[in-house]
């Protein structure tokens, strides 16, 4: 059973259910805590409900039920939760060196101000990336600025961290060797959401350390052109990660490309060549070969940005869109940083009304 509602010329059919379990009247919404106030009772009740009266004037729609309850909704507010109305920043997938040149680039000491900080989470929202600029090369300043955005979050791996200064580890990223790019924590229930990364220092004589971004969103596009099929199995095919050292042992399983199964979109791209546990024998072939055409697009060099971190300049990686690597180095590197979980930087960029 539905209602037509008639808005802007369109007729609109809704579901009298969904209208009932969605009525924000006092008494099934408490707008304290923004909590739904139904029971288990008046929820089962609500699936026999049918309407008695209804009118659609004056942008509301105010509708009389069969068991006496009145209830009172602003039209457009039906409209816009009903038809999935929400504001979104498209992704604008980049190609090497446009991910230097498109994302925003923040000076540290504007971002108590929300314009900045609106600023850097919208470039982190469409490109994947943020860049702030004149940040002291200490880890309290990167946590400063990180907390501009949300808490960082707490890991096996701490909460603020620094790689190469002697830390427990064994990681390949606390070594010196090149870094094949990737996700971080893939073996997660929930990999990390940002990474906020600050080279704190580095011996001017050093060789090497050359840091690699590759947009993942645009890797995955290339991979749909070129073979829809190895793409379809990459979102198919669960590959199991998993982290071990003394103490701990985290195993998290998932697609390499994770889709949006409303918007049919990318969402989250889990590569790690390090952390994968041995695959279950079924889909092998299919893998394999898949997983080789994406590390094959990986490899080709108009894929990469390639750059030097310098301290200073702290970069914010979406780290379920963007793979960061590096090539090996020679000498001193220090390098800091955080996490922010992605429910955690969501949450902050719809405060900022950035998103719905
Ligand atoms: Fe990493
Ligand atoms: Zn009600």
């Amino acid at each position: 059973m539905s209602i037509q509602l008639k808005v802007a010329s369109k007729n609109i059919s809704i579901n009298i259910i969904w209208l009932r379990d969605n009525c924000r009247c006092s008494e099934c919404y408490d707008r304290d805590n923004n909590n739904r106030k139904t029971t288990i009772q008046q929820f089962l009740k609500t699936i026999k409900i049918k309407i008695k009266d209804y009118i659609h004037e004056d942008n509301n729609l105010c509708i009389e039920w069969s068991d006496g309850h009145k209830s009172i909704y602003p039209t457009e507010w039906v409209i816009d939760m009903w038809t999935g109305n929400k504001i979104k920043i498209e992704p604008y997938t980049c190609l090497g060196e446009e991910i230097m040149k498109l994302p925003a680039k923040i000076c540290y000491n504007d971002l108590t101000q929300e314009f900045a900080q609106k600023e850097l989470i919208k470039s982190i929202l469409k490109y994947g990336i943020g860049i702030v600029t004149n940040v002291n090369p200490t880890l309290e300043a990167t946590e400063k600025l990180a907390r501009f955005i949300a808490q960082p979050q707490q890991t096996i791996f701490g909460t603020m961290w620094t790689v190469g200064k002697n830390e427990s580890h064994k990681d390949p990223a606390y070594l010196n060797g090149p870094l094949i790019v990737h996700n971080d924590n893939t073996y997660f229930c929930e990999s990390t959401g940002l990474q906020v990364f600050h080279m704190l220092e580095r011996d001017t004589k050093g060789k090497g350390g050359l840091s690699i971004v590759i947009d993942g969103f645009k890797v995955a596009e290339i991979l749909k052109q070129e073979s829809p099929m190895h793409f379809k199995n990459l979102t198919e095919i669960e590959i199991e990660s998993e982290y071990i050292e003394p103490g701990v042992h985290c195993k998290w399983a998932g697609p390499v490309i994770k889709i949006d199964r409303t918007t049919n979109e990318v969402y989250q791209i889990r590569f790690n060549i390090y952390d994968r546990s041995p695959l279950p024998p079924s889909h092998s072939n299919e893998f394999y070969e898949s997983y080789a055409h994406l590390v094959e697009i990986l490899e080709r060099e108009e894929m990469c940005w390639k750059h030097y971190l310098q301290p200073g300049t702290v970069v914010i990686y979406n780290n379920w869109r963007m793979l960061h690597g590096r090539t090996s180095f020679t000498g001193k590197r220090i390098f800091g940083g955080c996490y922010i979980s992605m429910t955690e930087f969501l949450s902050k960029a719809r405060t900022l009304q950035l998103i719905t």
